[in-house]
């Protein structure tokens, strides 16, 4: 594996999400994290790499950069590509894929770029190409300059490998892990999700609250490069201190399948001792015992799930209990429609930018303590 430690690192996130990955990469250490459009940039050698896969809760993907030239026509593309030094970074057994794009440059056909470039790493390097291939080089050719990148994840960081059972909106624990940050959340209180669907925002919080590293149980595409170390990788994996928080973190749904699907999926991720899930309606919620803390939520939303009446009665509902029994706890809500979030008569802090969630535009509505 190539030595460098100063490679340009492009940490993919959900977008309007960028601020909120920037905060989380600046402390945990990374080096001048800058936000970019959909993800974050920094530097760093195969050490930061992996950790960024392993440790960042709001990581969609990890893209490194590997080299670039300049290209102002497929032959000389071909030509260079031919160069590239591929074995520093690629194993001639493990199947790989080229994905290209192009903008503002003489090439524009993104098809015969991405045709070119496989042709010469295959010929030269003598790896296999796959559709389906885990190691994908992403070639993106922008002002005739050709930059090539490896997606060092494979599947996408929010698969943390312990969900099996998922609901019908479920929120991806990349986005569940964000939120909660902007909710303020640190791991040092407890949360409440009284709509916990597969119970994504409960298990996150308390996997935080106990040093879970996200990426603990699964797989990295990185462990397939060339020179990978896997004992360094095995040493970092293992350096994690675990702590057993103190508070509790409880979800409830009205669904009998949706609780038991939570059960199992905390579980699966080793925080069942700290994790509570009951069968219970909204009207229903009372505050657990101890401290305020953190209640969030995304409801289901408008124009997807359940009729446009029901909803803003929903939405009525859940505010007033928090507003009646939940005196210093911090809302976090989770909607597509502004009308649905006001009709909780729930006083907002300032909103950010919208996420795109499974096709629809999410926006978080917070509260400071309620009084
Ligand atoms: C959009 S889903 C939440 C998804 C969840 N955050 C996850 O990651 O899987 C909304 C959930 O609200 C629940 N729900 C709807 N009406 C409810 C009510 N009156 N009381 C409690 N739960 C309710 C549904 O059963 C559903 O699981």
């Amino acid at each position: 594996m190539d030595k460098r430690d100063d490679f340009d690192i492009y940490v993919v996130t959900t977008p309007g999400l960028e601020s909120a990955l920037c905060a989380e990469m600046t402390a945990a250490g990374f080096t001048d994290p800058q936000p970019g459009k959909g993800g974050v940039n920094t530097r760093g050698g195969w050490t930061e790499v992996w950790r960024a896969n392993l440790e960042l809760r709001g990581a969609t993907r990890v893209l490194v950069r590997i080299g670039s030239f300049r290209a102002l026509h497929l032959a000389q593309l071909d030509k260079r590509a031919r160069r590239f030094p591929w074995a520093d970074f690629l194993r001639p057994d493990v199947p790989v894929k080229v994905e290209a794009s192009c903008t503002k440059s003489r090439i524009y056909h993104a098809g015969a770029a991405a045709e070119r470039i496989t042709r010469a790493l295959s010929e030269e390097l003598g790896a296999p190409i796959a559709d389906d291939a885990e190691i994908v080089i992403k070639a993106r050719i922008d002002d005739d300059l050709c930059t090539f990148s490896i997606d060092t994840s494979g599947e996408s960081l929010h698969k943390r490998g312990h969900k099996e059972a998922v609901n019908k909106a479920p929120m991806r624990e990349t986005m569940a892990a964000l939120f909660l940050r902007q909710c303020g959340y640190d791991g040092h209180e407890p949360v409440v999700d009284p709509m916990c669907g597969s119970g994504t925002f409960v298990i996150e919080a308390a996997e935080i609250a106990a040093g879970l590293k996200p990426g603990r149980s699964r797989s990295f595409a990185f462990e397939r490069l060339a020179g990978f170390d896997a004992a360094a990788w095995d040493a970092l994996k293992a350096s994690a201190t675990l702590t057993a928080p103190i508070m509790r973190f409880h979800g409830s749904d009205r669904d009998a399948g949706a609780v038991k699907m939570s059960q199992d999926n905390a579980m699966r991720a080793g925080v069942a001792d700290w994790t509570d899930f009951r069968r219970q309606a909204i009207s229903d919620l009372t505050p657990p015992d101890g401290p305020p803390g953190l209640v969030i939520v995304n409801p289901p939303y408008g124009g997807r799930i359940g009729d446009t009446k029901q909803l803003y009665a929903l939405y009525g509902s859940l505010g007033k209990v928090l507003r009646e029994r939940f005196h210093g706890w911090r809302v976090g809500i989770i909607t597509n429609e502004p009308a649905l979030a006001k009709v909780t008569d729930l006083s907002f802090l300032p909103t950010g930018a919208p996420v795109l969630h499974g096709g629809i535009k999410v926006i978080l509505y917070r509260t400071a303590p309620l009084a």
